[in-house]
């Protein structure tokens, strides 16, 4: 495993002249735009022709994209994935054609050999991060936990699902008691947040929200604020991203934590392109970006700041 590093430090390749094809799954999040954001700055750095194609959560959207894209021979295919499996048969036309294809931030159930790279953090050790970081929260308290889950399928789902898990198995007085999909949006996060809260006197039996992103727990956050509860102390709130929003919350009070995911897939993503196109240089499979947790400790305010300043 690699660890991606930040391509400032570094001189970018010219790719100029590339015709780079990519499949992006949506704009369910603030993150995912941060991603489209970037991916199209670290492109056009590099000189980059990207094509993007949009296929607003649907799989059967992207793999039509994807054979758009060997259909029209562009240099290489990144893909951000809405969904785990059922990627086999079009991934094996891409490589058919010769044509690379690097996963960015989720992963697949496929046969490595179908993608030269794939660009994402270890999403289990996410959900771990998190739920330790409720463990150390709590204490001894007993504290029951609803968990809004992400986009059905979709590999941060499964493997933020499983980390948390991971992360709290050591603190029997932790339980999470309702879990639900969310679908990683915001409007979603907030509805399923306001089933949960009914269904638990309100929420008083709860003592804290575990949302697989940042979106979700904003909308969580709200709903909570509408039954007449604070979040952050009345129902703690943890959740992934690193989101701009999330900094505002937490620097309010409002959240608690939140497990960073950089949205800068495509630079390390490129950076591997472009040494493989230079001298035929095979990237590691697995291009780990970091999972740093951030609390009312490290400065939100200063965070919100500075991630606006880089654009998202
Ligand atoms: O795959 C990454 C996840 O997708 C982000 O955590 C979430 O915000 C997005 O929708």
């Amino acid at each position: 495993l690699a660890t991606a590093l930040s391509t400032a430090a570094f001189a970018q390749a010219d790719l100029s002249g590339k015709v780079i094809g990519f499949s992006q799954i949506g704009s369910e999040s603030g993150w995912r735009a941060a991603e489209t954001s970037v991916t199209r700055s670290e492109a056009e750095a590099r000189g980059v022709d990207l094509k993007f194609a949009d296929a607003q959560q649907k799989q059967e959207n992207q793999i039509k994209a994807i054979r758009g894209f060997i259909a029209q021979g562009v240099d290489a295919i990144l893909m951000a994935p809405v969904v785990a499996t059922g990627w086999d048969d079009v991934l094996a036309e891409a490589k058919e054609a010769e044509i690379p294809v690097v996963l960015l931030d989720r992963g697949i159930d496929a046969p490595e050999d179908l993608y030269l790279t794939s660009v994402a953090s270890d999403q289990v050790l996410e959900g771990r991060v998190a739920g330790e970081w409720l463990v150390n929260e709590v204490g001894d308290e007993d504290c029951s936990v609803v968990e809004l889950q992400g986009t059905v399928g979709s590999s941060p789902a499964i493997n933020r699902k499983q980390g948390f898990e991971e992360g709290i198995a050591s603190a029997s007085n932790i339980k999470i008691t309702q879990s639900q999909t969310g679908d990683f949006t915001r409007s979603k996060g907030k509805e399923v947040m306001e089933a949960f809260l009914k269904s638990s006197n309100g929420g008083a039996d709860i003592c804290a929200v575990y949302a697989h992103n940042d979106d979700m727990a904003v909308g969580a956050i709200q709903a909570i604020k509408d039954a007449g509860l604070k979040p952050g102390t009345d129902i703690k709130v943890v959740s992934i991203d690193g989101v701009p929003d999330i900094f505002t919350a937490i620097a309010a009070g409002e959240a608690n934590a939140t497990v960073e995911l950089t949205p800068n897939m495509a630079g390390p993503a490129l950076d591997a392109l472009a040494a493989y196109w230079a001298d035929g240089t095979e990237p590691e499979k697995f291009i780990i970006t970091e999972s740093k947790l951030y609390t009312a400790e490290n400065d939100p305010q200063g965070e919100y700041d500075r991630r606006k300043g880089l654009g998202y």
